[in-house]
Order: C-alpha cells, then sequence, then structure tokens
C-alpha cells in the first residue's frame, strides 16, 4: 500500500522557482488499477518517480506497506526500489547490445539471484508477455510492441509489489498500445498486481478502475470507474455510431 501526504517536489533553476508537486496526498491500495491523468508539465512524470523510489520530494511524507521512505538512505531507497517496484518508461530503456533474456534476468542479478534461477524466472516472466519465442532477439531486433512488452517482463521479475508505468503506450500505435494494457489489465486481474500507469489518454485511461487528475502539481480528481473498457474488445456504441453517421470507418478498438 502506498500512502502520500502533502508532497512537494520544488525544482530551483537560478531564480525562478518550479512547483512540479504542490500538495499532493493520497493512498493507493494493494490490488488497485490506477491511472493518473493530466495536461503537460503537470506534474505526473515528477510524482511517478517519487511514487517508485528514483526521486525524492522536498516536502511531505512517502510510505511504502507502513514504511516511512525519507528516513532511508540512497542504498536503502535502491534496495526497495529493487525489491518492491516494476517501473516501466515511455522510451522502453532497453539494454542496447544485450538478449531480451539478458535484459529481463537483469534485475534478478542485482538482487544476487543465482543463475539458474535466474534464468527460469525471467523466461517464465517473458512469458507473461507472450514473448517466449523472442528471447534471444536484442532490442533492436524487437518491434516497439514487444521491446515494450520485454520492459514490463523486467519490471516483473522480482514480483514487485507495485507496477508503475510512465506513459508506456506513448510511443505506439492504439494496436500495439491496447496489447499492453491487455497485460496490465490481466496481471491485475489474476495476480492482483497492483498497477499505476500515466496516460494523456482518457481512453486509455478508462480501463482502470480509478481515475487521478493532477493539474499544476496539485490532485484535482480522484474517481473510480464504474465500468472499465476491456482492451482489446471493440465496444458497441463505437462499432456503431460511425457507421449512423455515415463516416464508414472502423470504431476505436483498444
Ligand atoms: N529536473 C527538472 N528541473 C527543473 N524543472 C523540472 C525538472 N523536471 C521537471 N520539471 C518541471 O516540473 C514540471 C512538471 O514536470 P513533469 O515532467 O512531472 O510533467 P508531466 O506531467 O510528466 O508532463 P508530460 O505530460 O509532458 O510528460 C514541469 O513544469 C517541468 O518543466
Ligand atoms: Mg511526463
Amino acid at each position: 500500500m502506498i500512502e502520500v501526504e502533502n508532497l512537494k517536489k520544488i525544482y530551483r533553476l537560478g531564480d525562478t522557482k518550479v512547483r512540479a508537486l504542490d500538495g499532493v496526498s493520497l493512498q493507493i491500495q494493494d490490488g488497485e488499477m490506477v491511472a493518473i491523468v493530466g495536461p503537460s508539465g503537470s506534474g505526473k512524470s515528477t510524482l511517478m518517480a517519487i511514487l517508485g523510489c528514483l526521486d525524492t520530494p522536498t516536502k511531505g511524507t512517502y510510505r511504502m506497506d507502513g514504511q516511512p521512505m525519507e528516513k532511508l538512505s540512497d542504498n536503502q531507497l535502491a534496495a526497495i526500489r529493487s525489491r518492491k517496484i516494476g517501473f516501466v518508461f515511455q522510451q522502453f530503456n532497453l539494454l542496447p547490445r544485450t538478449s531480451a533474456l539478458e535484459n529481463v534476468m537483469l534485475p534478478l542479478s542485482y538482487n544476487g539471484v543465482k543463475g539458474k534461477t535466474r534464468q527460469e524466472k525471467a523466461r517464465a516472466a517473458l512469458e507473461v508477455v507472450g514473448l517466449s519465442d523472442r528471447s534471444r532477439h536484442h532490442p533492436n531486433q524487437l518491434s516497439g510492441g514487444e521491446q515494450q512488452r520485454v520492459a514490463i517482463a523486467r519490471a516483473l521479475v522480482n514480483e514487485p509489489s507495485i507496477l508503475l508505468a510512465d506513459e508506456p503506450t506513448g510511443n505506439l500505435d492504439t494496436h500495439t498500445g491496447a496489447d499492453i494494457i491487455r497485460i496490465f489489465q490481466n496481471l491485475n486481474r489474476e495476480r492482483g498486481q497492483t498497477v499505476v500507469y500515466v496516460t494523456h489518454d482518457s481512453f486509455i485511461a478508462r480501463h482502470t478502475n480509478r481515475i487521478i487528475k493532477i493539474e499544476d502539481g496539485k490532485i484535482v480528481g480522484d474517481e473510480r470507474v464504474e465500468n472499465p473498457f476491456e482492451a482489446g474488445v471493440p465496444r458497441l456504441d463505437d462499432v456503431l455510431a460511425p457507421a449512423h453517421q455515415g463516416e464508414g470507418k472502423a470504431g476505436r478498438v483498444l
């Protein structure tokens, strides 16, 4: 469980101060699937970096599973990060001259997992994202969607308590984005994996159970989604509406 209270992040550049986060308080329970939305520059990535222990706040408190983060040293934070947090980036961030399997094995090496177990766990994680047949491929031999799936496998391999993703579909077309959201939905429903992702797309946000809106570093909305959309399943309204309007194009399928 994540609890943050009155988080502030202030960047100083010369004489100017940027309030990237301006008093954010929120709780995310285990097993939730949450979207964070908001305009460019509103503080979404700043918040994700703090939640992912990649950065620290200027002020405020952050507890993960009851443990206060602000008292931890950099080394302790790094340890929490590698054990409890899986992070997925918009740009995939895979090591280029390394196979998919080795990319996924990497976080296990940091945690001291031995060779054979490392391989087994990495193979299992690649299987979860449907990429068993691409384990020897290097990133430049994979499509964007496949690279993102490797990145998700890498994020999952240590069985994190929370999976954080900053615009995970931002570099992908709609159809490929759907595959990624489908994986998140499956992980959330079948394994109870807590998932939080940032998106600027309100349609993609509707595939979660909760949408948090951020503007100017503040939370301005926090709503439950009654009937989340199913990734990959066309919605009747979408399929029918354009035909009625004579547009003749297929409905949006995600
Ligand atoms: N390292 C930094 N130094 C100074 N200002 C920063 C730094 N990082 C972010 N900012 C500023 O903080 C604010 C929030 O940035 P952030 O990256 O969190 O926005 P965002 O909501 O993720 O935007 P986008 O949708 O474009 O990714 C912006 O005004 C940005 O210019
Ligand atoms: Mg951002």
